[in-house]
């Protein structure tokens, strides 16, 4: 994976090289992370905690400013240059990568930046459809090169609410914060426990003798964004029962387990799992800070797995082939934990394991998953790494 800085220097020259050819000016380039999500999964649109860490894949922008009203803009990864106007930037979602880029040009338009015509060319390392969140990397790093070329500034939250907002209303997804908000918030050698409420968060170090281990079980989750707005709807649909009861309760973030069992007959079944899904992974998030504080990696592991088994069982956004993975890595040595991370239906699972038990840990999951599915499973190898910036 490109995480040493020398690579990311090259990937900067060669992206400025690019631009150079077709723009005849050096750009300026701005690059915002993916991200892994160590424990806290669906719990981030119900107000809960989440602990994201950034990977040290980046999607990168590079721009600079045209005189006219159109952004001019070329993906890398698409093979695809189109044109935008800045004076019809609305209109719902077309399925098309350039959504990110129209629904963050078009909120910070609604925000009052006064937005300046550019050229960009999109470079994205993050894999697609992996639940490694290159949806919200995309946008944090078009928002930093637009507000650049447009010399505007925003607060940083205020970035992160404003590619959120791009996501529900021009992509489609009605997605939480989490993922914005550690693309831009990130700090290398950490995980962050985000509140997701208050917004407040913790930064968190991980142990040097541990390493968060990706794989990619290379199922692309398509139907995802359906199957996650019909989740979010199932946790609404709960907090409107507990609400009748008491008007206290704004989301699950309020509702305890013993309020769960309390109301379990008022509750349609799949309603019911959905609620004890989020509940009770907002513990664990809670219970999985306490034991990295302590260093203690075995209860954190144990904590993954629960979650894992809880996001299968309960909440039913696995896969044969995550919970393959995860699996697999349980009967590793070395490994603490491990569990799907991200969306869910297809993507990849996290596992945390001691970094002298890596190598053996990639090559078994490979070969047993392959035995297993056919299926050849990328393994990335990653360290926290630091949020979105300005490339110097
Ligand atoms: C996607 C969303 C996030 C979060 C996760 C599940 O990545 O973008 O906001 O809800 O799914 O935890």
């Amino acid at each position: 994976m490109a995480s040493s800085s020398t690579s990311y220097e090259s990937t900067a020259e060669s992206l400025a090289d690019e631009f150079q050819r077709s723009y005849h000016t050096r750009p300026s380039i701005f690059r915002a992370p993916g991200r892994v999500n160590l424990i806290g999964e669906h719990t981030d649109y119900n107000d809960g905690f989440v602990m994201p860490a950034a990977i040290g894949f980046y999607t990168w922008v590079a721009t600079s400013a045209r005189p006219d009203r159109t952004l001019h803009v070329h993906s890398g990864e698409f093979h695809e240059t189109i044109d935008l106007s800045l004076d019809s930037l609305a209109g719902p979602p077309r399925k098309h990568w350039s959504d990110f880029v129209r629904g963050v040009a078009a909120v910070l338009h609604s925000r009052g930046v006064q937005l300046s015509g550019a050229n960009m060319i999109i470079q994205g390392q993050v894999p697609m459809g992996a639940g490694l969140s290159s949806s919200a990397s995309l946008e944090v790093a078009t928002g930093l090169a637009l507000l650049a070329i447009s010399q505007a500034e925003v607060p940083q939250l205020e970035l992160v609410k404003i590619c959120q907002r791009a996501e529900h209303e021009y992509v489609g997804t009605r997605c939480g914060i989490m993922d914005q908000f550690i693309a831009v918030y990130a700090s290398s050698g950490h995980a962050l426990m985000i509140d997701c409420r208050s917004l407040d968060y913790q930064s968190l170090s991980i142990p040097d003798d541990a390493r968060l281990v990706i794989c990619n079980s290379m199922v692309k989750h398509v139907l995802a964004s359906g199957e996650y707005n019909r989740r979010r709807a199932e946790c609404e649909a709960g907090v409107k029962v507990f609400r009748m009861n008491s008007p206290a309760v704004h989301a699950l973030r309020d509702v305890t387990m013993a309020d769960l069992a309390n109301h379990e007959t008022e509750l349609p079944e799949v309603v019911y799992r959905r609620c004890r899904h989020v509940i009770s992974e907002n513990q664990r998030v809670l219970d999985a800070a306490k034991a990295l504080h302590a260093s203690d990696l075995n209860q954190f592991g144990r904590l993954m797995y629960e979650s894992h088994r809880s996001l299968q069982q309960d909440y039913e956004v696995s896969c044969t082939e995550l919970d393959l993975l995860v699996e697999i890595a349980s009967s590793c040595q070395g490994v603490y934990g491990s569990r799907m991370t991200g969306g869910g239906f297809g993507g990849c699972t996290i596992s945390l394991v001691r970094a002298h038990s890596v190598e053996a840990f990639q090559e078994k999951v490979t070969q047993a998953y392959e035995e297993k599915t056919g299926i050849t499973p990328d393994v990335y190898v990653c360290s926290a790494a630091q949020g979105a910036a300005a490339w110097q």
